[in-house]
């Protein structure tokens, strides 16, 4: 491993950037390596935080044949490592009437025949930095299931890797998204609890209480803020709050 002393906290280690060897401190994250070594991103980069898929990156380690991939803000570098952005990558996405469409599988095969090509390579799900289950879903979703592709693929931040990576050409994360906002809109159980909070929101049941906390100090908020009925640390998913909690 080359490395070089800074004299200060970390070492400098080499990584490649588009083919250019750069020394970079070897704490850093592969987006904030890039930065170091003068770069600018305009695009390619968003959330920071490793949810919004728009700092995809390829690499390869030193003597290794392998392609690895991973989230420029969440990866760290590693040395001799080369790497190259892939912000965006070009796959269709066909678009359809919500209001009208039926949640089937129908609706799939019409809109992306190209799902009965899938050949189960399984390299779209070996490139996935989120680690879904990409083959699965695209299983799934053959088999016209958009409940088990909508979980199956409910990690998927649509960074666009797996397109790349498909010799079917399929764009698996818009035929995934799909799936979720069907499924999400039309087929998954409506959350009656919430429907009722909604309604005891919209009666005023809370209207009292907001006007009271809007009287109080900072202290007194403080106060109620960390006296408040709190989940136990340990409990089940029987646990409910008190209907009527107050302040
Ligand atoms: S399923 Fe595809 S688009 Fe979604 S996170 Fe994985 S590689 Fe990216
Ligand atoms: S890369 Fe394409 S062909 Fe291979 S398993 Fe994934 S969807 Fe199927
Ligand atoms: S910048 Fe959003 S996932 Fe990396």
């Amino acid at each position: 491993m080359t490395t070089v002393k800074t004299g200060i906290a970390a070492e400098l280690i080499p990584i490649y950037i588009m083919g250019k060897r750069y020394l970079v401190p070897e704490a850093l994250t592969i987006m904030k390596a890039i930065e170091y070594a003068g770069y600018q991103f305009i695009r390619g980069c968003g959330c920071r935080g490793g949810v919004c898929g728009a700092c995809s990156t390829v690499f390869r380690r030193e003597g290794d044949y392998k392609i690895y991939s991973g989230l420029a803000c969440q990866t760290v570098v590693e040395p001799n490592m080369h790497l190259a952005q892939i912000p965006f990558y070009p796959a269709l996405r066909r678009p359809y009437d919500y209001a009208a469409a039926v949640a089937d599988g129908a609706i799939v095969a019409q809109l992306y025949p190209e799902v009965f090509r899938c050949v189960a390579c399984n390299a779209c799900t070996k490139i996935c930095p989120m680690d879904v289950q990409v083959m699965d879903y695209i299983g799934a979703l053959k088999r016209g299931d958009l409940a088990l592709a909508a979980s199956i693929s409910f990690d998927c931040i649509q960074c666009g890797l797996c397109a790349s990576r498909c010799m079917a050409e399929i764009p698996q994360y818009h035929v995934a998204q799909l799936a979720r906002r069907l499924y999400g809109g039309k087929l998954a159980p409506r959350a009656e609890h919430l429907a009722a909070m909604v309604g005891r929101i919209s009666s005023g049941a809370y209207r009292a209480l907001l006007g009271e906390l809007k009287t109080m100090s900072a202290k007194q908020l403080r106060e109620v803020y960390t006296g408040r009925q709190m989940e136990p640390a340990m409990t089940d998913e029987s646990w409910r709050p008190d209907e009527n909690v107050g302040l």
